[in-house]
């Protein structure tokens, strides 16, 4: 509809828009002329970066040989899951290519929900009752996918969660895939915590530069394996799969990599403007979904709302809204706003959530992104920042608020 020539209001993808940091770019230039294939695990000196930088943030010794590169962490996530046998273990809701990756490499899925009626917290309690259900209908639940910060509910777990989780995996001899993907867009006045700090023996960690420096199209991603014969055991059945499909991740973007993971202050700084920026525009749509009666578990990181309509069931099937996709159809057709239904994810339809991503509006150009980073950058209080440069923002929470008001009429 927007190639059409349609203004659509675009909170649908998940995609941080920030331009590219310039010693990023310049690393990419000196990059150019590295031509060979490399080993599939990355190479030495980048491995070794990665693991002196996850030291640094996860208060966690980690050695080079304990990480490996991919081409995004898809690719990652992938070979990790055909690695290990067994089934997943997936909270409802989780993120869309879990369960496809997991149905690709014949893995059954299990669901367990959410804590919902209290901020999406884990629920060691619907988890083990999951875990009993599938392994009574015959399933071999191994690996459990914890995802910190979320999406799409953009909450954090916190420390004692974790904890619990982690215990209960040890317990059960269950592997922790642990997505902190957007552990460094973690907002103001909240903590990451990683799996890894409880369960090092089998907590796997994905990340990569998709997210906290907008390159997801640059396509490097990270995990880093328990330092034991199962971690060495994986890494040896990782070498396999890409080196059959495709030996390595491209060798200008391991440069890339040597300097995004280089703990340079500049991009350090740069992360940290990109998270606050996105933490305000977040919370503004959080505050006027609170204002107005929407409601969302407040975001913790990343960028995403996930907004449940439930309470207006009633009045919504009146206009023939049944379902969270219904509902999504509907924004997009009488409002031009486009969402996504929580359903993708795995959530109930008639739970009628919808995940609100902030990181598109008013930055859907290269020129539009730019200005936004700029605007901040000369160092306008957050609710001019937002009062001045963010008129599609704006549009998008006035479109809700009439939505609606056509509801409670
Ligand atoms: C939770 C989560 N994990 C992983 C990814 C994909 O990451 P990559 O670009 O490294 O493949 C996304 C992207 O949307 C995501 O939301």
């Amino acid at each position: 509809m927007w190639k059409q020539g349609e203004d659509i209001l675009h909170a649908a993808f998940g995609e941080s828009r920030f331009p590219v940091h310039p010693d990023l770019s310049k690393a990419l230039n000196n990059g150019i002329s590295n031509r060979s294939y490399l080993s599939s695990l990355g190479t030495k000196r980048l491995r070794a970066k990665i693991a002196h930088y996850y030291t640094k943030k996860l208060n966690k010794k980690i050695s080079y040989d304990q990480v490996i590169v991919g081409i995004g962490s898809k690719s990652l996530l992938y070979s990790i899951i055909k690695a290990i046998d067994g089934d997943l273990l997936l909270p409802k809701p989780s993120w869309v290519s879990y369960s496809s990756i997991a149905t690709m490499c014949n893995r059954g899925i299990t669901r367990f929900d959410l804590d919902k009626d209290n901020g999406y917290k884990l629920n060691i309690e619907s988890l083990n009752n999951a875990y009993g259900s599938a392994k009574m209908n015959g399933s071999n639940p191994s690996m459990l996918v914890l995802n910190s910060p979320n999406n799409p509910v953009g909450n954090s777990f916190c420390r004692s969660d974790i904890e619990l989780a982690t215990s209960w995996s040890k317990e059960n001899s269950i592997t922790v895939l642990s997505d902190e993907i957007y552990s460094l867009i973690t907002f103001k006045g909240n903590s990451h915590h990683t799996p890894l700090s409880y369960y090092p023996d089998k907590t796997i960690i994905f990340s990569g530069l998709s997210k906290h420096l907008s390159l997801g199209g640059w396509r490097l991603g990270v995990a880093i394996l328990p330092r034991n014969s199962f971690g060495k055991q994986l890494i040896s059945k990782f070498e396999s799969i890409a080196g059959s499909i495709w030996s390595c991740v491209p060798a200008p973007f391991q440069v890339v990599g040597e300097t995004a993971f280089s703990d340079n202050k500049s991009i350090e700084d740069y992360i940290n403007v990109c998270a606050n920026i996105h933490r305000i525009r977040t919370h503004f749509i959080y505050d006027h979904f609170q204002d107005i009666g929407i409601d969302c578990p407040r975001p913790a990181g990343g960028f995403y709302i996930y907004a449940s309509f439930k309470k207006w069931s009633d009045r919504l099937s009146k206009k023939g809204i049944i379902s969270c996709t219904s509902l999504s159809e509907y924004l997009l057709d009488k409002y031009k706003i486009a969402t996504l239904p929580g359903s993708v994810f795995g959530d109930d339809p008639e739970n009628l959530c919808l995940r609100i991503s902030s990181s598109y509006l008013d930055m859907e150009t290269d020129e539009a992104a730019q200005k936004i980073l700029d605007n901040y950058n000369d160092g306008a209080d957050e609710k001019s920042f937002i009062n001045d440069h963010h008129p599609r923002l704006k549009l998008f929470l006035s479109k809700m608020t009439d939505f609606l008001n056509t509801v409670n009429k």
